[in-house]
């Protein structure tokens, strides 16, 4: 029966993967390969351009590092609703010798920010004022932290990695289909939002596949980064534009916001889950001290002694998710500001105690659910990309501008969307944000705080080996995805490219359902699920997931998911 299922699956796969490919050959730009096989080096992410262009830095010797910078400056341009200039994010690094270390590029919150900026005078929010305003803009970090990133490990000159993407904004590329349907859909409210014509919207008639999208303005951005560097953005001419853009709207952000960022090197969050150890993102993301506590809660329950998506499996997975989101609610906040209780929500006693009342046929409720307690205190659109090069060196990004296209607001003259990251801070108790995620004192806005993320960048080590480099968009789903993954590859014995591929589901405790991607669960699951009590609602796919594993035989196996443009490249 086992054996039937799993022969049914596999077929399934194959067919999605097939169906993924025949679509994307489509695409006039390039043919996407998934699951692709290479011996030395690969990137894998959400564009072929530019998943090409950090292999082709790899080929002239460059490192992952300069891969993931490059890689990074060129979805700027061919991947306008996540890759960004205008955002911020996170790398996670892992080197041959096993060094790791983590860079902090998230937005900040402006100096002139405040608590109850998105009130109104009755105390109530304002609609849409932290999603699509100047003011929900945080303080940029993406070039900062690109740049950081490169002064600290790169080896070849910036100037080479930054070409690329002037050259693809100043010739231009061919739109996919998905980008061109994109830009149609949202040109009213770019049109709205933004007083002068921008790239992405067509005077007359519609876009279409193939079209070319040149984005002079960018290109120049980008030109002054290649000469000036940090000041090419957050000094002179640039920093003056954004500036000028703020105040055309009720934008904070000021020259001395600018002067003021920058990224932080800070102290991976590291774990172990069945003899394979984890890398990743801390705060002021909660997405590594969240998957560690996700690893360690599931860890007793023998994960692997069930298929795929099983009823139980996803019962099991699902109970950990709720009590996760709930401490999440309530502890996780920017570090430097709130004092994250991480090694409480990371002790092994707590995390078994948590699931002490599971009950293996039924659901609990999330309202019975609460944050753990601790006595001691310690003082939709995101991207992601993973990188290997030929010595074994990885980098795993997740960048963002928080939904697709972020704030949907174009610097003026400058060329590049600002972002809305400003609603990932919970601003008003309780009241959720755009991911449904509600928050309290820990991500309150502070001036100069940053908002908490749930960007999990991974890598997974085993037997003091590179293993898996891994992350997802998806707002509060990145987690779970990420998650769902390891599991995959690590207990059900999954490829990476098939793991990517197969159906994923979310919980996030509040609301208290199991989300599935819909068309893709058997009725089977679904129909135990209601069984066990579970509330289940179908949506639109979870996450957008870019992997690489490393084979045993040392090759290495890209997983890019079926769900968008992501494509592989490697050699
Ligand atoms: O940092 C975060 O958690 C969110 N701003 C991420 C947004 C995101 O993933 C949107 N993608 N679909």
């Amino acid at each position: 029966m086992k054996m039937r299922k799993t022969v049914f699956f596999s077929i399934f796969v194959a067919l999605l993967v097939i169906f993924g490919c025949k679509n994307i050959r489509q695409q006039p730009n390039h043919v996407i390969k998934r699951g692709m096989l290479a011996d030395s080096g690969m990137v894998v992410s959400a564009n072929a351009l530019a998943s090409q262009v950090g292999v082709e830095i790899l080929k002239k010797g460059g490192n992952a590092v300069d891969a993931a910078v490059a890689t990074g400056f060129a979805l700027s341009v061919c991947y306008p609703n996540a890759g960004n200039l205008g955002g911020g994010g996170f790398m996670v690094f892992r080197f041959a010798n096993g060094d790791v270390a983590t860079l902090d590029y998230r937005e900040k919150a402006p100096i002139s920010a405040h608590k109850d900026m998105f009130l109104d005078e009755k105390g109530e929010v304002v609609e849409d004022m932290s999603m699509y305003t100047r003011a929900a803009s945080g303080v940029p970090g993406s070039v900062d932290g690109m740049l950081e990133a490169h002064k600290k490990y790169g080896k070849l000159p910036l100037s080479e990695l930054i070409t690329p993407a002037i050259k693809m904004a100043e010739n231009g590329f061919k739109l996919s289909s998905r980008q061109a349907r994109q830009f149609n859909r949202l040109k009213k409210i770019f049109v709205k939002l933004n007083k002068n014509r921008i790239a992405f919207v067509k005077n007359e008639g519609k876009w279409e596949a193939g079209n070319l999208l040149v984005q002079k303005e960018l290109a120049h951005t980008l030109q002054l980064i290649k000469e000036k560097g940090r000041d090419g953005f957050y000094a002179g001419e640039t920093a003056n534009k954004l500036v000028a853009e703020m105040k055309k709207g009720n934008g904070f952000i000021t020259l001395e916001d600018l002067k003021n960022y920058h990224s932080v090197w800070r102290k991976p969050i590291v774990g172990s889950y069945k003899g394979y150890k984890i890398i990743t993102m801390g705060p002021p993301s909660s997405g590594g001290i969240a998957l560690i506590q996700l690893l360690k809660m599931v860890a007793p329950f023998g994960l692997e002694k069930y298929p795929v998506n099983d009823a139980k499996s996803m019962h099991i997975m699902t109970e950990a998710e709720r009590r996760v989101y709930a401490d999440r609610a309530t502890h996780l906040g920017d570090a430097d500001f709130y004092p994250v209780p991480t090694d409480n929500l990371l002790n092994n006693k707590y995390l078994v105690q948590r699931m002490d009342d599971f009950n293996p046929d039924e659901a609990s409720a999330s309202e019975d659910i609460k944050a753990g307690k601790f006595a001691n205190r310690e003082s939709e659109e995101t991207t992601h990309y993973s990188v290997v090069d030929k010595w074994g060196n990885a980098v795993s990004v997740t960048t963002t501008l928080n939904n697709s296209y972020g704030s949907r607001i174009v610097v003026d003259g400058a060329g590049f969307l600002l972002n809305n990251e400003m609603d990932d801070f919970s601003i008003k108790a309780g009241v959720p944000n755009m991911y449904g995620l509600i928050g309290g004192k820990a991500n309150a806005i502070e001036s100069q705080k940053r908002m908490l993320s749930s960007m999990t960048p991974t890598i997974v080590e085993k037997r003091g080996k590179l293993f898996m480099v891994v992350g997802s968009p998806g707002g509060s789903t990145i987690i779970t995805s990420v998650f769902q993954n390891i599991i995959n590859v690590i207990d059900k014995g999954l490829g990476m490219q098939e793991s990517v591929s197969s159906p994923r589901f979310h919980h996030q405790w509040q609301p208290d359902k199991i989300y599935y991607e819909k068309n893709r669960f058997d009725t089977t699951v679904l129909g135990k699920l209601k069984n066990m009590k579970h509330r289940v609602s179908e949506r639109s796919p979870i996450g957008r997931v870019d992997a690489i594993l490393v084979l045993p035989n040392g090759q290495l196996e890209a997983g890019a998911d079926i769900r968008g443009d992501d494509a592989a490249a490697g050699y």
